[in-house]
């Protein structure tokens, strides 16, 4: 039975022979400039756009980028200059950005499971660390100690609340992420009393949510949780980080998400803060909202084949690079990504297919029984929204296939 693909991002078109165009270039010769497929394109001016409606959204909100969303260098140079801040989640990450030329002050990290030369490396740079553990703080003031260096440190709060709804919730009961707000107001006395740069709260509550409610409630209760932390610790607050979870929709159904509502929400209630924020600075920190929409991935159709009267359009890419869109990232039951036949992007569909990568495993889906103009061997297929978590979050060395290749076009 047919099953509906995702929605496919509003603005992309295609050339008068039907190819798509993205970015303003036409699909096939951005796959003969980068050399061949599989490939992600990422087009910077999607990118822009966001970042100007997060700014008209959220005025006088720091906006940072989370790194894990898509760490491709030129990515990460686009974003210089239009984001605020970088989050990191690994000593990898850090690397990333300074090849990058991004300057070490204006990042943070995250993540549990810290090791000793990342703190080291991230103290060094004046990297502010996101403790995410008591144990984590001492190991991180010891080796500031050593350094004979102020270590810049936040203290990662796990809240009691999580934002409804959200694909992944990171906040509410036992997690392996933050402190217990309980715990923390301890904690941030005995940074300061050692003599750490003490740089405020991280309170990440989820990610991948889509309704503007949800995230009003979570920056309502981020605020008041920080506002009852701050009183309790006998401080001013430097610094609130408060997380994000702006969603993108990837499958029929999904709506996306009005975020000037939230911006509205969160600016009366910045208005109406309590005296110990009266001078804390906000950030707001997202990867996917920014980048999901920018990305798309092209893989060549390699073979046509029909099993049981079923046919199968076999590309020589995959869940490798883009293991989202497979349905293995997250999806409880698997529902398809948007995708679609890029060489005939203006046709109407007229048959049902499955659109499978090239690895021997049946969870190698790239669109299950999906209607597409009819395509042939040679034809490209666009899969969208693979600008985060695409390449990144894909098991890359899984049979030693072909790795993809990525390149950026628009963008000032
Ligand atoms: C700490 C932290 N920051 C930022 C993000 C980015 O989330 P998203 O890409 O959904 O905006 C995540 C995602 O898991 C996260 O764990």
């Amino acid at each position: 039975m047919t099953k509906p693909a995702g929605p496919i991002p509003s603005g992309f078109a295609a050339d008068d022979d039907g190819m798509l165009f993205i970015g303003g270039r036409r699909a096939d010769s951005l796959v003969a400039e980068a050399g061949d497929t599989p490939l992600f394109v990422y087009d910077l001016a999607r990118i822009d756009a966001q970042v100007a409606r997060f700014h008209a959204a959220f005025p006088g909100v720091d906006l940072h980028y989370a790194v894990k969303a898509n760490p491709y260098e030129l990515v990460l140079r686009h974003m210089i200059g239009r984001v605020d801040g970088f989050d990191l989640a690994s000593g990898g990450e850090l690397d990333k950005v300074l090849a990058a030329g991004i300057a070490p002050a204006i990042t943070s990290f995250a993540g549990p499971g810290k090791r000793d030369a990342e703190l080291e490396a991230a103290i060094r740079h004046g990297v502010t660390l996101n403790l995410e553990s008591e144990g984590e703080a001492h190991r991180a003031l010891a080796i500031a100690e050593r350094l004979g260096v102020t270590p810049r440190l936040a203290v990662r709060v796990n809240p009691d609340f999580e934002i409804k709804g959200s694909g992944m919730r990171m906040g509410g009961g036992a997690k392996p992420f933050g402190i217990d707000a309980e715990r923390v107001p301890a904690l941030v006395r005995h940074l300061l009393a050692a003599g750490a740069d003490w740089q405020g709260f991280h309170i990440f509550a989820g990610s991948q949510a889509l309704g503007p409610e949800a995230l009003i409630e979570a920056q309502r209760a981020t605020l008041q949780l920080a506002e009852e932390l701050a009183e309790a610790i006998g401080a001013d607050l430097p610094k609130l980080n408060l997380g994000g979870g702006f969603g993108i929709p990837y499958v029929h159904g999904d709506q996306p998400l009005e975020v000037e509502p939230i911006g509205a929400a969160l600016s009366e209630r910045i208005a109406a803060r309590g005296p110990r924020l009266a001078g804390t600075k906000f950030a707001i920190e997202l990867g996917r909202w920014l980048v999901g929409e920018c990305g798309v991935y092209l893989t060549r159709i390699v073979d046509r084949k029909v099993s049981k009267g079923r046919t199968f359009l076999v590309t020589d890419g995959g869940m490798q690079h883009q293991l989202a869109a497979s349905g293995n990232f997250g999806q409880v039951i698997r529902r398809n990504y948007p995708v679609a036949i890029a060489d005939r992007f203006d046709r109407d569909p007229e048959e049902d297919v499955t659109i499978v990568g090239c690895l021997c495993t049946p969870l190698d889906i790239l669109g299950d029984d999906v209607m597409m103009p009819r395509a042939d061997v040679g034809d490209l297929v666009a899969v969208f929204l693979a600008g985060a978590y695409g390449l990144t979050a894909s098991p890359t060395a899984f049979l030693s296939q072909t790795q993809a290749r990525e390149i950026v076009v628009g963008g000032a």
